[in-house]
């Protein structure tokens, strides 16, 4: 079945509102194909590009996916490098289309060690698609999980001293909103690629009550229709939020 008989399939009531990938197997793709891991990556990107465009057709309201971690600076500094400037070059590139296409994005993340120009690159490339109203598009971008818990304490103890707000007050709302992800939903679904069955860092406190869905194929290999079957597959799923 193609991908568009398969959307046909998905009931638009019990759509998820936050889907999040852990985009992991580039690698791996390159190795079976006798080839580097640049062009794993390169691959990848492409498979970013057929994602967006389906979560954009299915209806979906945020994606999240794990660009580049905490833990990825302890790669070889020419990976590191490539995947960085991959990475923003994509997104820059990327950008007319992507707002033809009604997507806001933001990155989440540290801006600690991104380099300045990043940054600046990073804005300017996100501002000019925050008047958008359709797919919220997060690329997390030296992402990660405790590392954005940290933050939220700083900045949260740096309120109370203040007395911008009171340590009484402080609930799971009051938390989520100082996180990266600040008045987003939580993800509904985290989808893994590679085999791989493993959080990695990747949205702590937001991962609470996901669902789960884990395949083999590597990230390269990732097809629209696995991406609408997982959404598929969420919907037959019973989500009791810790309730009987
Ligand atoms: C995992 O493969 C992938 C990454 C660490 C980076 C993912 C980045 C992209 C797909 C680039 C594009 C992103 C955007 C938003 C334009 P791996 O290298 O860990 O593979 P392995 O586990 O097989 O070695």
């Amino acid at each position: 079945m193609n991908y568009k008989q398969l959307i046909e399939n998905i009931d638009k009531e019990r759509m998820p509102k936050h889907i999040a990938i852990i985009m992991d197997g580039n690698g791996r793709w390159a190795d079976a194909q006798n080839t580097n891991r640049i062009n794993g990556h390169k691959q990848g990107v492409l498979a970013v590009r057929r994602i967006v465009e389906t979560a954009v057709e299915a209806g979906l309201e945020y994606l999240t996916v794990y660009a580049f971690s905490t833990e990825n600076w302890r790669r070889s500094k020419k990976e590191v490098n490539y995947l960085l400037k991959l990475i923003m070059d994509s997104l820059v590139k990327e950008i007319d289309d992507l707002i033809a296409n009604n997507v806001i994005i933001r990155f989440i993340g540290s801006k600690e060690e991104l380099e300045k120009n990043y940054n600046k690159k990073v804005l300017n490339t996100c501002k000019s698609s925050w008047k958008n109203t359709g797919l919220h598009l997060n690329v997390a971008m030296n992402y990660g999980g405790r590392r954005e818990l940290i933050d939220a304490f700083k900045l949260m103890s740096d309120d109370i001293i203040s007395g911008k707000i009171s340590k009484n007050l402080i609930n799971d709302e009051m938390i989520s909103n100082y996180l990266y992800t600040a008045y987003m939903p939580d993800p509904d679904l985290i989808i893994r690629t590679s085999g791989e069955e493993r959080l990695s860092n990747f949205l702590v406190w937001q991962s609470a009550y996901s669902e789960f869905w884990f395949t083999k194929t590597l990230w390269p290999d990732f097809s629209r229709q696995e991406f609408i079957q997982s959404i598929l597959d969420f919907q037959e799923r019973k989500r009791r939020f810790g309730s009987r």
